[in-house]
This record gives C-alpha cells, sequence and structure tokens, in this order.
C-alpha cells in the first residue's frame, strides 16, 4: 500500500525517482524518502534523504542535494508497522545495502527474535527494516545482491514488493515480490522499477510485469527476470497505450474533480468494446468465456470491497432482472474467511480497480480453489485479479488517480449492465427488442452524462448546505440503494462527516429514530417501480421534521413539494439511472470536502491501492 520507485539511467535519479514518487502518492502519504548513490566513481556511498509528512516535504529537503550516482530507490509509505515518521520512512539501510518496501513481513517478530539475539540494533519500528538487515548480512557472505536475495526469500512470510541497492555493486538493483504489484519500464539506456506504470510511463511505454515470486535483476540497463533459485524466464515485453497526458490535472483544481467529469468518456470506453453498433446487441468477445460457460452458470457470486463492491450490489439488481441467475454479493474480506458455500456450475466475480486488493484477490484464489469459475472486472489491465481471474472485462476508465474512487464506479456499473444483458440474451432471458432497447440507452447515457455534469455549479451550492448537518442519511430502493451507499461512502471519505447509506424501506426499522432537524436525508429517487414507496417513506421522515435533499428525475412537482432541495436527473431507464445519480452524489461530496479545505485527492488515513489486510 506504498509506492515505490527504482532507476538505473543516465537521467539525473533524483528527478526521476521524485517524479515517480509524485505519481505514485495516491498509494501512501505520510512519509517519503530516497536513497542514491553518491560520491566519486570507485568510492559511491548511498545517500538516504527522509521526511515525514507529504512527498512536498522530501521535495523540500531535497531542493539543493545534488547525487553524482545513476541508481537510486524511492518510497512514499502507508504505515503499517510503525507510526509515520521519519525514522520509520524508507528508504532502510543496513551497511551498504538500501531497500524500499510495499506489504507487511507477517514473521517479522520472529525475524526481529533472531536478529536481535545475535546482536542487531534497530533503528525503526518496521517490519522493512528487519529485511535490510537479513540482506546485508547474506551480501557478505555472497558477495552479490542477486545471491543474497534469493538466500533470505524463504525467511520471509508476508506481501511484500521489494527494491533493493547495495552500493558495492552500483549498477544492480534487485526487485522481488510475493502479493503488491511490481513493474520494470525499460527505456532507452534506463530501467525504472515501480509499483506502477503511471511513474513509468513519462519515461517509456515498454514495461514487463512481474509475477509473485519471481527476482528481477537490474543490471546497468538490463533486466533479468529469474525464478527463486536462480532458473532464468523469459518475460513479455508490454507496451502501455495510454499517454502521459492522462495523469496531469488538465486545469481541474484536484484528480477527483477532473475523473467525476471524465466519466462520461469512461463509460463510452468501457461500453466501446462490447457494443455491436450495427446490430445494436452486446457482444462479450476476448473475455475468456464462452458462451457454452455462461449458459451453464447456474449461481453468480459479486464479491469485492468498498466502492466497487457497491457496484457489484447494484449489478446483483441488474443481473438478477436480466439474466434471471440469483446473485449473492459478499464483501471480500468477509467471504475469505468464512467457510462460503460455492454450488456446482458458480460464477464468482471480482471487482476491482486496482486489480490488487488483497481481500478481493485472496477471495478470487479461494473460489478457484473451490472450482468455480472466476471473472474479473478491474481498471488496471495485467495487475494480479486481472491474471488470474478465468476470465475478464475491463473498466477502461484510464488511470483513476484521485483515491476516492469514481469513474471507475460508474465504468463499473456501465460493464455490469452490458454482463447482464449478454448473459439474459445468451440464456436466453431477454427478448432483442429488450436488449435493443437497453443498449440504445446505453449508448445514449455518455451525452446524459454530460447534461448532469454541466449543472456542477449547481451540485456545488447544494453542497454547502450538508455543511449546517451533523450527519447525513442516504437512501434508497432498488438499483439506487446502492448509490445510497456509495453517497455515504464519498461523504465519509472527503468530508469526514458521518453518513449513512440505507435501503429507503429499512427506515422504519431504526434509523427513522436518528431524524430531526440536524440529520439531512438525501433521497436518490428516480422515477422507477421503487418511486411512489419512496416518496412515502420521504412524508414519513418530513412528518417528524427531517430535512430532505431528493435526487429525482425531470421536474417532478410531487418530489419537490417533500423535499428541502432537488437535484434534477434527465429521463432515462432504470439501469442506466444508477449511473446518473452517481454524479451529483459525487459532486456533492466533492464541493464540501473542498470547501472545508481537506485535501480531496489524497483524503486522511486513506490509499488507493489496499494491498495488505
Ligand atoms: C472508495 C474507494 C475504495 C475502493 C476499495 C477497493 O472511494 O476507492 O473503497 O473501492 O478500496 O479498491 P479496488 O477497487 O481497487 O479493489
Amino acid at each position: 500500500m506504498c509506492g515505490i520507485v527504482g532507476y538505473f539511467g543516465q537521467k539525473d535519479p533524483k528527478e526521476v525517482i521524485v517524479g515517480g514518487l509524485k505519481r505514485l502518492e495516491y498509494r501512501g502519504y505520510d512519509s517519503a524518502g530516497v536513497a542514491i548513490l553518491d560520491g566519486p566513481m570507485g568510492q559511491q556511498h548511498i545517500k538516504v534523504v527522509r521526511a515525514q509528512g507529504k512527498l512536498a516535504e522530501l521535495s523540500k529537503k531535497l531542493e539543493h542535494e545534488k547525487f553524482t550516482g545513476r541508481l537510486g530507490i524511492g518510497h512514499t509509505r502507508w504505515a503499517t508497522h510503525g507510526v509515520p515518521s521519519e525514522r520509520n520512512a524508507h528508504p532502510h539501510t543496513v551497511e551498504g545495502v538500501s531497500l524500499v518496501h510495499n506489504g507487511i513481513i507477517e514473521n517479522y517478530q520472529d525475524i526481529k527474535r533472531t536478529l536481535a539475539a545475535s546482536g542487531a540494533t534497530f533503528t525503526s519500528d518496521t517490519d522493512s527494516e528487519l529485511v535490510a538487515h537479513l540482506l546485508s548480512r547474506k551480501v557478505k557472505e555472497t558477495g552479490d545482491l542477486l545471491k543474497a536475495v534469493d538466500g533470505i526469500l524463504p525467511l520471509l512470510r508476508g506481501a511484500y514488493a521489494i527494491v533493493a541497492m547495495w552500493e558495492k555493486q552500483p549498477d544492480v538493483l534487485v526487485a522481488f515480490k510475493n502479493g503488491p504489484p511490481l513493474v520494470i519500464g525499460l527505456g532507452e539506456k534506463e530501467v525504472i522499477v515501480a509499483s506502477d506504470v503511471q511513474a513509468i510511463i513519462s519515461h517509456t511505454n515498454k514495461v514487463v510485469y512481474i509475477d509473485d515470486h519471481e527476482i528481477a535483476f537490474v543490471k546497468g540497463a538490463d533486466l533479468k527476470v529469474f525464478t527463486a533459485g536462480g532458473n532464468s524466464i523469459k518475460k513479455e515485453i508490454q507496451t502501455i497505450t495510454w499517454s502521459a497526458d492522462q495523469v496531469e490535472k488538465a486545469g481541474f483544481k484536484h484528480f477527483m474533480h477532473k475523473e467525476i467529469h471524465e466519466q462520461p468518456r469512461a463509460v463510452a470506453n468501457a461500453c466501446a468494446p462490447h457494443i455491436d453498433l450495427a446490430a445494436k446487441v452486446v457482444r462479450l468477445h476476448d473475455v475468456g468465456l464462452t458462451d457454452a460457460q455462461f449458459k451453464k452458470i447456474e449461481r453468480i457470486f459479486i464479491i469485492a470491497c468498498g466502492t466497487s463492491y457497491y457496484a457489484g450490489v447494484a449489478g446483483k439488481y441488474v443481473i438478477e432482472k436480466i439474466a434471471q441467475v440469483p446473485v449473492e454479493t459478499d464483501i471480500a474480506s468477509e467471504f475469505r474467511y468464512r467457510s462460503p458455500v460455492i454450488p456446482p456450475n458458480t460464477l464468482v466475480v471480482t471487482i476491482s480497480q486496482s486489480g490488487e486488493t488483497a481481500d478481493t484477490l485472496a477471495a478470487l484464489r479461494l473460489a478457484k480453489k473451490m472450482g468455480a469459475l472466476t471473472l474479473s472486472i478491474c481498471n488496471v489491465r495485467a495487475s494480479s485479479i486481472d491474471r488470474e481471474a478465468d476470465g475478464r472485462i475491463y473498466m477502461n476508465s484510464g488511470p483513476e488517480i484521485g483515491v476516492a474512487s469514481t469513474k471507475a464506479f460508474v465504468s463499473t456499473l456501465a460493464v455490469l449492465n452490458l454482463f447482464s444483458v449478454y448473459l439474459g440474451s445468451v440464456r436466453g432471458q431477454l427478448a432483442k427488442n429488450e436488449e435493443t432497447n437497453i443498449v440504445e440507452n446505453m449508448l445514449a447515457l455518455p451525452a446524459q452524462m454530460e447534461a448532469v455534469l454541466s449543472y456542477d455549479k449547481f451540485f456545488g451550492e447544494a453542497a454547502m448546505k450538508l455543511k449546517d448537518y451533523r450527519g447525513v442519511l442516504f437512501m434508497g430502493r432498488g438499483v439506487s440503494y446502492p448509490i445510497a451507499l456509495e453517497g455515504a461512502l464519498k461523504l465519509k471519505e472527503l468530508a469526514y462527516m458521518h453518513a449513512e447509506g440505507y435501503a429507503a424501506g429499512e427506515m422504519k426499522h431504526g434509523p427513522l429514530a436518528l431524524i430531526d432537524d440536524r440529520m439531512l436525508i438525501l433521497m436518490v429517487c428516480p422515477s422507477d417501480e421503487h418511486y411512489e414507496k419512496s416518496l412515502s417513506n420521504l412524508e414519513e421522515a418530513r412528518a417528524r421534521g427531517g430535512k430532505i435533499m431528493s435526487i429525482g428525475t425531470g421536474d417532478d412537482a410531487a418530489l419537490k413539494a417533500v423535499s428541502d432541495d432537488y437535484l434534477s436527473l434527465p429521463v432515462a431507464n432504470w439501469m442506466v439511472n444508477p449511473i446518473l445519480a452517481a454524479l451529483p452524489v459525487q459532486l456533492l461530496a466533492y464541493h464540501v470536502a473542498d470547501a472545508m479545505g481537506n485535501d480531496v485527492d489524497q483524503p486522511r488515513n486513506l490509499a488507493k491501492s489496499v494491498t495488505v489486510e
């Protein structure tokens, strides 16, 4: 859950590493550091600069630092072991060996005890420093960093991606992993090792993804990959198709705001590979699963975390209605630790923007072990979840940098709509005219989303009212319910306000007691089959003095009459309503958080890619 970068090449390593860390700051931002070779040729040593706080603090410290070497590593941290502080910041260096680590060494207490018993002293509270100790001891025996890494691997348990350097081998980086991602960019006479291609893309679009239990050996500008034990592996060089511009703010104050406005394009890109425009039908080519497999499915589990989980809850409503297949949704951290029953002919769908979320990955592995067919919906191609599932559909949202997920969420909703249509159609549950109707609605959706986003300023004004309340109760019924869940999550994580998402029918079973003039009810109430019931819920809340903001369809006089504030969406098919309704809930949270002066792109205590439990 941290960002790591390593560099060897002709450019200034400080610039490349700090530039890369800037792009990875979404992964963690409580402290940062670099270790870069310095000194005259032949006597180079590692110089380490670290700082508590965001990367800007490290940049200040580095402003006047110069390094003569061509090799270095860097890290931006999301603390697991040891509080965020300079002494716990990476890189950790022990007798000329320096490393950066993303993940958790689970047997760190055993390792620490053994090291302490043989005289080691520690300068941090981290598990990562212990690996630096192990390596520095091993490198003395072997005289070679690659051999040293190979030698210590059997001692490590847990999830890790590590990049190490040793000052006696001034053109060597060794990187190895089990769990968190590692990708290596191959440029002109340079190699960049990173947690994510975003740190690489401005230097080269040629990359190699490192798999678990592989060791990447960078010597000069050459890359070799080995198994533990030293067998050489041939790796495919992949070409990244998106450009460096896509990871800039393009005039917006925050990445999140830019990403909210990119959503019409994100949805269009998510749908494009799967819609046959001439026939107006959905075709799931190239997903890695066959029609025969889709026809055999008797039950679907959708498993994910956070926002991706809420997208999955929306998926349950559409798949059950359109394809008539029973769907269970499950939070990955629950699924993996209960004793799930997976009947024969079950499809397990895992949803993950990053494709690296530890719990979702573990759930996928468990499902495979239990014999389920698996399908992943990921944004990051070649991520662990993407690679390990039997089939895959991409969100195609482009890079999402704001820590709070927005465009990946709506792209997933779009993908799940198309998936339900395809499933319904191959299983004979959906008539051709119904399919055409849904496809037409999906094709019209990006323009409708643009129309909603053009009211951004108006949503911003409404958002200012949220500050007056002690909490917000988001509610919805049917497929609007997951939007209520998502609206509450966005408000919590960005504005640090208490918010709850509720199925509106549950209001009488408890939450009604919360209602007074300091608790806002935000009802997602588009005109669909649940409309009348949601309206009655609002009447009940109003009768008890509740304050109401509602999101409805068109110029809805009845809804306006029971609401203190009313936000309008265009008339749309029930399946696309949640995608439209996601926009105002995102913008409300964004604007109120920005007005409160919160760091919208990097909310406190969070990180984007949760590669640890
Ligand atoms: C909230 C948010 C998180 C993620 C969750 C899963 O805005 O972004 O709740 O949705 O951490 O992440 P992925 O989708 O990468 O598995």
